[in-house]
């Protein structure tokens, strides 16, 4: 089928670079004399016929802005049939012959929804989290990434002033990547993040002892994965057992703004240009995913089950019918997984405290 429109939308938590995305599919379409329709405020704008006619200036500029163009939202009204069917109808009427979905994970499910439907969908990974297994990357880690240290930085130069501890909560609801990295990046002396066991009596000594070799500032990195009351209860207890002060900061919504950095505007250009050649190809039904430095494009069903797998989300049975040589494939990359968290972790060890 000849694509005349394409559709673009943004869906879910925004992310610093969707613009970015948004730009690549509006200016590739164009490029290839295919008419780009903004459909706004994610599924709730498909639901609405939320439709806006985007041309070359229409995006002009957006790719140095954070949030989207586009706005963003979560639609439960989606996730029914009935949703799902006006959604469709509105397509129709409308010609939109496939659509662009950028989101994270619940956002790739509704495209495999959609594509169900008959609307050819590719996905583009978009979550500050990084928390889709199947990509190396989501647009908006690198952003976010960079403010959390940003943040981190200003809390150390006061802690180390007044002799304290800072239990900094980041964002991830679905992954302790934000909390691995920037740990490790700025220097924390503990990352406690639910995919790894923590063990809280050797911290606490291990504090101590830097505490008495005169150490004065310290900087505890909490995962939001490990719970709502965590962090700020770790904090109390950091005093209890140490006696060193401790602040407690939660960086919530903050993580989620902020200009683009190259990292994520390159990745996003790159995903958004792709999603369209592959629509302009006859592909649909797939995601675009970074895998070791170069772009794949894998089933939105194959990355939603492997994300399930990972996650520990399927049954045995499930599990069992899943074809052995995509079992095997799946494996492969949830091990890649699991060696970055050994690796940070390893890393993080050799730095803490030192
Ligand atoms: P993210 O895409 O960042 O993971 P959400 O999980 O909130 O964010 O999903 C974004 C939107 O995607 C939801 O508000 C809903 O409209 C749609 N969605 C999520 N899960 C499903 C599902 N199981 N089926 C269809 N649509 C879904
Ligand atoms: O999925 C991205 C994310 O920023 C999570 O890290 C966080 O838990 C969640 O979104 C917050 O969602 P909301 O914007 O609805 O508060």
């Amino acid at each position: 089928m000849t694509m005349k429109r394409i559709g673009v939308l943004t869906s879910g938590g925004d992310a610093s670079g969707m613009n970015a995305a948004v730009r690549a599919v509006v200016r590739t379409a164009l490029y290839y004399g295919i008419e780009p329709i903004g459909i706004a405020r994610g599924y709730a704008g498909l639901i609405d016929a939320d439709f806006r006619s985007m041309d070359y200036n229409s995006v002009t500029r957006i790719m140095r802005e954070g949030g989207t163009v586009l706005y963003s939202d979560r639609c439960d009204e989606f996730k029914t049939s009935e949703g799902q069917k006006i959604a469709l109808k509105n397509c129709q009427k409308a010609g939109i012959d496939g659509i662009v979905v950028i989101g994270g994970d619940g956002t790739l499910r509704g495209a495999g929804d959609l594509c169900k439907l008959g609307i050819p969908c590719i996905g583009v990974p978009a979550t500050i989290d990084n928390d889709i297994t199947a990509t190396d990357y989501t647009i908006g880690f690198d952003t976010a990434l960079d403010t959390i240290i940003d943040m981190v930085d200003r809390l150390k130069d006061t802690s180390v002033s007044h002799a304290r501890c800072s239990v900094v909560e980041v964002m991830g609801r679905g992954a302790g990547l934000l909390a691995l990295y920037s740990g490790l990046a700025g220097c924390a002396c503990g990352i406690v993040v639910k995919e790894r066991p923590f063990d809280e009596e050797r911290f606490y000594r291990k504090l101590k002892e830097a505490r008495d070799s005169g150490r004065r500032d310290f900087t505890v990195i909490v995962s939001e994965n490990m719970g709502e009351q965590f962090a700020e209860e770790l904090c109390e207890r950091i005093t209890q057992h140490t006696g060193i002060f401790t602040r407690f900061a939660r960086l919530a919504h903050v993580q989620r703004g902020g200009v683009p950095t190259v990292r994520d505007r390159v990745a996003a250009s790159t995903m958004g240009t792709e999603a369209v050649q592959l629509l302009m190809n006859g592909i649909s039904g797939k995601v675009i995913c970074e895998r070791h430095n170069d772009y794949v494009a894998y089933d939105i069903d194959f990355a939603l089950k492997l994300d399930a797998l990972y996650k520990g989300k399927l049954t045995v049975q499930q599990i069992e019918a899943i074809p052995r040589d995509e079992y095997l494939r799946m494996m492969e990359i949830i091990k890649e997984r699991e060696e970055e968290f050994n690796h940070i972790h390893k890393i993080n060890k050799f730095y803490t405290l030192t």
